[in-house]
């Protein structure tokens, strides 16, 4: 059976529903089939979409959380109280049908930085969705000496992808760079002996952040690459302007490259 038929459109194929996990009531990871045409860099979103009545539909942007070497695409999506798509990932099951963009998008990729030794990796909420597809990707971890991600979610439930960070020491292509890996997870309204209890932003300023990878940061080695909230995109961004670092254009080298999640 081919489970990537072509709509009439051409602009996108419908897909199966591989598996579905949900992780809480508002945490949902899920494999969908992968056409073949569908190509994608590990940073890059897809746009995801439902039927809507009879004519209608309504399509959204997600970064694919999955290696691009993958045979499955796997995303990660966050439900939104009372948001419009949320409702359609509320009801999904494995099995369905749900509607993919035959291209995908976004200049989110660490391949960007010419240079830089560490790659900074900074996210909240759903925003870590492209770093995990990143770190399948052998080159990446061959490309810089550190690998420095946090993950920074409002209460420790939230962060539902410890384990699966935990398990890139056993991935077949990556695993034995993972001396490389330093991950940090931080919550915000709850404490935990394990986490860092500030918001990014305030984790930079306060030398917190640098100080819970081991890491010093710097013009010479730091790069950084920051998915999420847009709010905090945006006050991240500010605070490391304050810092003395650049955004990245690739006419101008510089040390940020931002993705906002929403
Ligand atoms: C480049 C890009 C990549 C994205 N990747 C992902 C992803 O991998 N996983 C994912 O869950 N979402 C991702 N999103 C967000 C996603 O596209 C939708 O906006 C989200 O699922 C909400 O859609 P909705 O129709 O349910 O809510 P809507 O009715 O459209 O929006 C309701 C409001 O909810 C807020 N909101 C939207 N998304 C989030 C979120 N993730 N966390 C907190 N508040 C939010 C916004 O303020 C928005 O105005 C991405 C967005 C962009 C632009
Ligand atoms: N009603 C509520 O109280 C409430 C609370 C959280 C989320 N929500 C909603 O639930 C959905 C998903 O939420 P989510 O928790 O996954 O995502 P989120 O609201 O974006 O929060 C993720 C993380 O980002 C932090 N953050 C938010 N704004 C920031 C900023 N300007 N600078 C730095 N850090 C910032 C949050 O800190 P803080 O925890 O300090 O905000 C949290 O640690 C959204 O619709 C959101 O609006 C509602």
């Amino acid at each position: 059976m081919d489970t990537h038929i072509m709509s009439s459109e051409q602009k996108f194929t419908e897909e199966t529903v591989l598996w579905l996990k949900k992780h809480s009531p508002k945490h949902l990871t899920f494999a969908i089939t992968r056409p073949e045409h569908f190509r994608f860099s590990a940073g890059q979103f897809a746009r995801l979409g439902f039927r809507v009545g009879e004519h209608g539909y309504i399509w959204r942007a997600y970064s694919v959380t999955s290696a691009e070497y993958d045979d499955t695409l796997v995303f990660f999506v966050i439900l939104i109280e009372n948001g419009e798509i949320s409702a359609h990932f509320a009801q999904l099951q494995a099995g369905d049908t749900i509607l993919l963009d035959k291209t995908a998008q976004g200049f989110f990729l660490p391949q960007r930085f010419p240079d830089g030794r560490d790659l900074i990796m900074l996210s909240t909420g759903s925003g870590i969705a492209p770093f995990l597809s990143m770190l399948h990707q052998p080159e990446i971890w061959q490309r810089f000496d550190t690998l420095a991600l946090a993950h920074c979610v409002s209460y420790r439930n939230d962060l539902i992808f410890n384990d699966e960070i935990a398990q890139f020491a056993e991935h077949p292509l990556v695993g034995e760079y993972v001396s490389r890996l330093r991950f940090v997870p931080m919550t915000t309204r709850e404490t935990d002996a394990d986490t860092l209890h500030f918001r990014l932003p305030e984790s930079l300023k306060n030398g917190s952040l640098s100080q819970a990878f081991g890491l010093n940061f710097d013009k010479e080695h730091s790069r950084f690459m920051i998915c999420g909230n847009p709010e905090m995109v945006q006050d991240t961004f500010k605070t490391l302007l304050d810092m003395g670092f650049a955004m990245h254009r690739n006419k101008l080298a510089g040390h940020i490259i931002l993705e906002n999640g929403f």
